[in-house]
């Protein structure tokens, strides 16, 4: 299912259309207010990590959060396998950067179930909108143990919540449409029991809000052991 899944979303996201029109309109108009409260979620747990010398965007979609992000670091590298939407991510940069940043973003094609770097690559790996994509526990954990790898410290990642009022519409639209989102939620304990099974310390939770919101992002640690000192 998964890997039928994952097909899907390479041909999705590596149309060019989509590409732009997850850059320019996806999150602009009502939606905009969605972009914002993720931003300040995304601040939140910035402030707590404080500034880090490398961080992993993965995936950086059309780089929605790279300027954020770039604030907390020397080194920004933006990686999804989508060349579409990495294009738009470039562009991104060329048109809304100071010319002084360009020279701290890296861009890079690859998946996150086999990603181009070696451990502990990074201080802090961030991936925003991309675990609800998988419904099986198998591919998930894969994709953990993935961003677990490359992370020296912390990861920063988003999931859906399946005990939220914004889960239980979605479903229903999904079953009066007729039309599958390949969005999948999960419920926290399900969450928390995956982070657990691969060895990442759960810190803390935030959503836009409890009950109500479907998009969660978690803070997670990477525990320090010998290997990981340098
Ligand atoms: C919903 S977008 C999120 C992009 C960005 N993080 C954001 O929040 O705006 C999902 C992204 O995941 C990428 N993606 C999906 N599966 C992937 C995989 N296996 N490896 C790397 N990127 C993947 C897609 O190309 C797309 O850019």
């Amino acid at each position: 299912m998964d890997t039928e899944v994952k097909k899907i979303m390479k041909k999705h996201y590596d149309n060019p259309a989509v590409a732009k029109h997850y850059a320019k309109e996806r999150f602009s108009g009502r939606r905009l207010r969605t972009h914002k409260k993720e931003e300040k979620m995304v601040e939140r747990f910035l402030k707590i990590v404080g500034k880090n010398e490398s961080i992993l965007d993965l995936p950086c979609g059309t780089g929605r959060f790279q300027k954020q992000l770039s604030e907390y670091t020397f080194s920004l590298t933006e990686m999804d396998f989508s060349s579409a939407m990495l294009k738009e991510a470039k562009e991104n940069m060329t048109h809304n950067f100071p010319q002084e940043w360009h020279h701290k973003i890296n861009f890079f094609e690859g998946s996150v179930f086999d990603i181009p770097f070696s451990e502990n690559e990074f201080d802090l790996v961030f991936s925003m909108r991309l675990y609800h994509h998988f419904s099986e526990e198998e591919q998930r954990l894969k994709i953990l143990h993935e961003l677990k790898r490359v992370s020296r410290k912390w990861i920063i990642i988003s999931f859906y919540n399946k005990h939220s009022y914004l889960h239980a519409r979605r479903v229903f639209k999904e079953k009066y449409k007729n039309r599958p989102s390949y969005r999948f939620s999960i419920t926290i304990e399900q969450f928390k029991k995956e982070v657990k099974q691969t060895g990442l310390e759960l810190h803390t939770f935030s959503s836009r809000a409890r009950y109500f919101s479907e998009q969660t992002l978690a803070l997670l640690s990477v525990p320090v052991s010998f290997e990981k000192l340098d």
